[in-house]
């Protein structure tokens, strides 16, 4: 495995970096397969991870769980010169993750997501974010979580489609949903009809509440096909959209 700790140049880079800007960090899954890689992944897990990792009940879903944690952990030690394992998470009422200890002395925030084949996690300073990530296949029930889940404005974009530019939008539109509703640190909880997500005049995407002529203009919005078989959604809430910029990079061990 090569060594955590980076160099503190590229540390400083780093933090300079994020200051008017989030930062997305991937991993596929599914090519990570070293067993001593595996190992020092497990032995990065705090008592809690580790008995959650051991309680999956698919294979599957135990390795992307043990990979998004574990690259978690070293993302975070990247901006900050703290030990992988010695990271503490607090959770909210809602299950948001957050920094408990050791203090990082800044105010770094991240978010985290996992799904089989893809783990992302996205990194501000004091900015509130949320990051999704979907494999691009027909989920089973994805018809009737759009008509649950979706504003009308959203499904009346939807109506327009069919096949796969109808999955396409789908994925969008869920994604954006997911990580806006983590970025309010609610999850789903917070999710409803009371908002929609539209293109904006750029062809990226903007949030736009009931009531409200306008679309939102503090939220960063974007969706991002990051590999062939999966895409990331990202929310960021920021004082300027303007000002703002996304990178995007690609983890490895
Ligand atoms: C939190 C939630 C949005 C996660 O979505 P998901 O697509 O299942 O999972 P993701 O991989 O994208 O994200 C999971 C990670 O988000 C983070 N997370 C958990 N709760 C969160 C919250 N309230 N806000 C922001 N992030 C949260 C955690 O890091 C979690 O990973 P971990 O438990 O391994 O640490 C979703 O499970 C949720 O809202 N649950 C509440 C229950 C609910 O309303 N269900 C309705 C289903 S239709």
């Amino acid at each position: 495995m090569r060594p955590v700790n980076k160099p503190v140049a590229d540390r400083q880079s780093l933090l300079a970096d994020l200051e008017n800007s989030a930062h997305v960090w991937f991993l596929e899954t599914d090519g990570v397969t070293d067993p001593a890689v595996l190992e020092s992944c497990v032995q990065l897990l705090s008592a809690d991870e580790a008995d959650r990792y051991r309680r999956f009940r698919f294979d599957a879903d135990r390795h992307v769980f043990l990979l998004s944690h574990a690259m978690l952990r070293q993302v975070l030690s990247r901006y900050a010169d703290i030990d992988p394992s010695d990271w503490q998470f607090s959770r909210s009422t809602h299950g948001r993750p957050e920094i408990a200890q050791p203090d990082p002395g800044m105010s770094l925030r991240f978010n985290l997501t996992h799904t089989r084949g893809l783990a992302a996690c996205l990194v501000t300073q004091t900015l509130d974010c949320g990051v999704d990530a979907e494999a691009l296949v027909m989920r089973r029930h994805a018809m009737g979580i759009a008509e649950r889940m979706f504003a009308e404005q959203e499904l009346q974009l939807l109506r327009d489609l069919e096949g796969p530019d109808w999955q396409d939008e789908f994925i969008n539109l869920w994604t954006l949903r997911e990580a806006y509703c983590k970025a309010c640190g609610t999850g789903l909880a917070n999710s409803g009809r009371h908002f929609h997500f539209e293109r904006d005049r750029e062809g990226g995407w903007q949030i736009r509440f009931t009531g409200s002529s306008a679309a939102a203009s503090d939220w960063h919005l974007s969706v991002e096909r990051v590999v062939d078989s999966h895409k990331v959604a990202v929310a960021v809430h920021i004082a300027d959209r303007s000002a703002f910029s996304l990178r995007t990079r690609q983890f490895s061990f």
